[in-house]
């Protein structure tokens, strides 16, 4: 079985250094035993919710919870890298988490700074490539300086590609991109007309990044939070009540296989969809 992700960088890319096919393969094969999916996601985005209540339920600080959320973090990198995802974006702080207790602000601050540090090595040894999209200017010096090392010194991976969204709302990173056509529109360097759809993805945080195919929400609620609002038009939805520390290998099969199950239309039939398919 040639799984997608493993097929096309078998055709479109031969650098050396690239996560080779049959290693793919074999850890597919590691991670679904009993059924290989027909299709895994190139890019998928994660919700990390629940790590408060995960804490709460068992009589500990919240900060418990964001600590055992660190080490979801950790496993589901290293399963996406080990199958093949070529991009991962993880909601791991939002705009609106900054009015949350300083205290805990702090936490997930010192969370953040320890896994740059406790991952790097990983993250080099594996060709993992961090990036980070939000309004970086709002963390902690520090802890901006650390990102910002992490990014420069895995920024010639070629395994995964690492997304953090911290300090990240979807609304705003919209309003940066139409402030910043704006002036270029005002300055005279951009004609208002060749404003559509590719410009705005091509200015946004993410620009570069493909579009999630998927999106997963932990801790059972159905809403995107500010997320990736505009990248997730055409991505499909997969919501699990298990909460982000609960989230390890077997939710993460649980959810590609699901994605694998799903029929992407984008407007069209699923007759047409079907006639496509039998033409590739
Ligand atoms: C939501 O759970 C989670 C967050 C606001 C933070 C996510 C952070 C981590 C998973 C750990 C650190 C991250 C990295 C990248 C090392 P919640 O606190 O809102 O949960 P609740 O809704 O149950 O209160």
């Amino acid at each position: 079985m040639q799984p997608t992700n493993a097929k096309k960088r078998k055709s479109s890319r031969s650098k050396p250094d690239l996560p080779n096919t049959r290693r793919i393969e074999r850890n597919l094969r590691k991670y679904f035993p009993n059924r290989l999916p027909s299709n895994l996601p190139r890019h998928v985005a994660i919700i990390m919710d629940g790590n408060g209540r995960w804490a709460q339920e068992r009589g500990l600080p919240r900060v418990e919870g964001h600590r055992r959320g660190a080490k979801s973090v950790a496993a589901v990198v290293a399963i996406s890298r080990e199958i093949g995802i070529d991009y991962l974006t993880l909601y791991a702080f939002s705009s609106e988490n900054w009015r949350r207790p300083r205290l805990e602000v702090n936490s997930l601050m010192h969370l953040l700074d320890e896994y740059l540090s406790g991952e790097l090595s990983e993250m080099l040894e594996h060709g993992i490539r961090l990036k980070a999209i939000g309004d970086l200017s709002r963390l902690p010096r520090a802890v901006r300086i650390h990102l910002e090392q992490v990014i420069r010194r895995t920024s010639e991976g070629r395994g995964m590609t690492l997304v953090l969204a911290l300090s990240y709302g979807g609304r705003s990173e919209i309003v940066h991109m139409a402030r910043q056509a704006a002036e270029d529109a005002r300055v005279g360097i951009l004609d208002p007309a060749r404003i559509d759809e590719r410009y705005v993805s091509d200015h946004l945080y993410t620009a570069g990044i493909p579009d999630p195919d998927l999106l997963v929400r932990t801790a059972g609620e159905y809403r995107l939070s500010n997320f990736l609002l505009w990248q997730t038009a055409y991505t499909e939805l997969y919501v699990t009540k298990k909460l982000w520390p609960q989230f390890r290998r077997t939710e993460y099969v649980k959810a590609l296989l699901a994605y694998a199950d799903r029929e992407r239309r984008y407007g069209m039939t699923h007759e047409q969809i079907a006639a496509q398919r039998r033409k590739k």
